[in-house]
């Protein structure tokens, strides 16, 4: 069920959706809810959005079910998924104790996938992608904890032999918590991740007392070795990555990674990417001299 029209815009906003997108979004709810199949559609797509339906983050499920919508809808037929999968969200929140707030700053980032929508495409939605992230967050698997996003998974193979070589035995498939790292969310300075990860020690240990991590992981092109070459060893970039031993070497270059996160397109063309600050004329001037950058892996234990 969807809430009326009159209540949708506070939901919303709670969502972060962009106010520039909202009066679409609530104009469009009468298209959605006169054809019994786009309702059908909707629910289904709900429950797959909550990892009812398969596995999560699966790229062909949600994104190719969500597409068979009438076009009238546009991207945004994804923002309507996740408002109809709320309820099942904010009761496994509930069901979990979680604080209020970190439900709200959790969910969030559905509007944070719609400014970056907007910021690469010119146009309000959601993508696909988008969309498969934030199934993560939907079947309660992923908080948000200030500066930093924590996600309830399994460790990886690769990470769990590094794990095991420096000395602690862990097996793959166990819990772990990958941390992950928000746009539109201020610098990563130390201080501001040292808080988030006292709160997701605590936040852990409270509301899934039942889970043990030996450790916690990053994949990210923020944890790229070549970074510290480029960049001033008091970058809130390099003190991030100085928390993390190593992982496991990506031999696949993954040169549109950073061109995605610091310019909002994977797709510019490098030989055009803007140089205003450090981290642009690092990612830029790097590729540029036939340079490649890689999605680096790291971990670190994690302390209850
Ligand atoms: C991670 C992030 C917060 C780091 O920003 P930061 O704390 O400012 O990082 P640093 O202190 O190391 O970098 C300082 C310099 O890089 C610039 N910079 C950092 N991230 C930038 C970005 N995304 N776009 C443009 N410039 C950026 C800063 O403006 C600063 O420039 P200056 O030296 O010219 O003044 C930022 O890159 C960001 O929000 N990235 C997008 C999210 C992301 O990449 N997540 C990881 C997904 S795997």
């Amino acid at each position: 069920m969807l809430p009326d029209a009159d209540d949708l815009p506070d939901l919303l906003l709670d969502l972060a959706v962009p106010h520039e997108d909202i009066n679409e979004v609530v104009a469009l709810r009468r298209t959605v809810t006169a054809d019994p199949g786009v309702r059908r559609l909707l629910e289904e797509c709900a429950e797959d959005a909550t990892g009812g339906v398969r596995e999560v983050d699966d790229p062909d499920g949600l994104g190719a079910r969500a597409a068979e919508a009438p076009a009238a809808l546009g991207e945004y037929f994804l923002v309507y998924v996740f408002v109809t999968a709320l309820p099942h969200v904010r009761a496994l929140h509930r069901a979990r104790e979680i604080p209020d707030d970190v439900s709200r700053h959790t969910l969030a980032d559905l509007g944070r996938g719609m400014a970056l929508h907007r910021r690469r495409y010119g146009r309000g939605g959601l993508a696909p992608r988008h969309a498969h992230w934030l199934t993560r967050h939907f079947c309660g698997r992923l908080y948000q904890l200030g500066r930093l996003q924590y996600e309830r998974t399994g460790l990886g193979d690769r990470t769990a032999r590094a794990v095991t070589a420096a000395g602690t035995a862990v097996t793959a498939g166990e819990p772990c918590l990958d941390l992950h790292i928000p746009d539109f969310h201020g610098p990563l300075s130390p201080a501001a991740c040292d808080r988030s990860l006292d709160r997701a020690r605590k936040f852990f240990a409270r509301h899934f007392p039942e889970e043990t991590h030996a450790v916690a992981a990053c994949h990210s092109w923020l944890l790229d070795p070549q970074l510290r070459q480029h960049l001033p060893a008091d970058s809130n970039i390099v003190r991030f990555q100085e928390r993390f031993r190593p992982g496991w070497e990506d031999p696949e270059s993954a040169d549109t990674t950073p061109v995605g996160f610091v310019f909002g397109d994977p797709d510019l063309p490098v030989r055009d990417l803007p140089r205003r600050t450090s981290v642009e004329r690092m990612v830029g001037d790097h590729l540029r001299a036939g340079g490649h950058w890689y999605v680096g892996h790291g971990w670190f234990p994690w302390e209850h």
